[in-house]
């Protein structure tokens, strides 16, 4: 009997880097013991999300080290946590440019012109959606609906939500993170200024 050769797919999933020892800073550790505190005591993995957040801010980006370390405040396994830093795409197993522009490309995004925008960064920065520019100070993804769709095209800038953006404003908005830095993350402030020009 002929059998057919036997079919192998590789996972494309890569292994996270290991990374130095991790723990938190004092700072950090305090922030997550205050918060682990509003979920009832046997539901503690309730603050996984949170957990990981803090370990980004920490160090940019999560390793197997600060994945093992969150699984052990949290109580449960590393690989439970590698399940949740590989769905969310806010979470990133590598090194990261200091400024991490998310664009929208889900439907309303899409229709209002998201991709232009994309190509606009794309053409401003030099470099095309998961790349990080030479500098590191600036990397391009593509995410999903960041939900604020009344207001698309929507780039997230880190935390930083820039609603409403025009190609044209991109520019401006790469300026101003080279000129002023984090000064210039102040929240949502393209719709702002957009809605002060509206009633000037
Ligand atoms: S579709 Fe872009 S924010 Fe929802």
């Amino acid at each position: 009997m002929d059998y057919a050769p036997a079919k192998f797919h590789k996972s494309a999933r890569e292994l996270a880097e290991p990374g130095g020892a991790f723990a938190y800073t004092p700072e950090h550790q305090a922030k997550f013991d205050a918060n682990v505190k509003c979920y009832p005591p046997d539901q503690r993995r309730s603050a996984i999300l949170f957990a990981l957040y803090l370990a980004q801010r920490q160090q940019g980006y999560v390793t197997a080290a600060a994945m093992r370390h969150v699984a052990e405040q949290i109580g449960c396994t590393p690989a439970e946590v590698e399940d949740v830093v590989s769905y969310y795409t806010m979470f990133f197993t590598k090194p990261v440019g200091t400024y991490v522009l998310n664009v929208c490309r889900t439907l309303s995004c899409a229709l209002r012109g998201a991709e232009r925008v994309t190509a606009a960064l794309s053409a401003e920065l030099g470099i095309t959606p998961g790349e990080t520019d030479p500098t590191g100070t600036f990397t391009l993804i593509e995410v999903e609906c960041l939900g604020a769709c009344d207001r698309a095209p929507v780039v997230m800038v880190n935390d930083d939500w820039h609603e409403c953006l025009a190609p044209e404003d991109v520019r401006r908005l790469v300026e101003d993170l080279r000129t002023r830095g984090p000064a210039a993350l102040t929240g949502c402030h393209l719709h702002k200024e957009k809605a002060a020009e509206a009633t000037s």
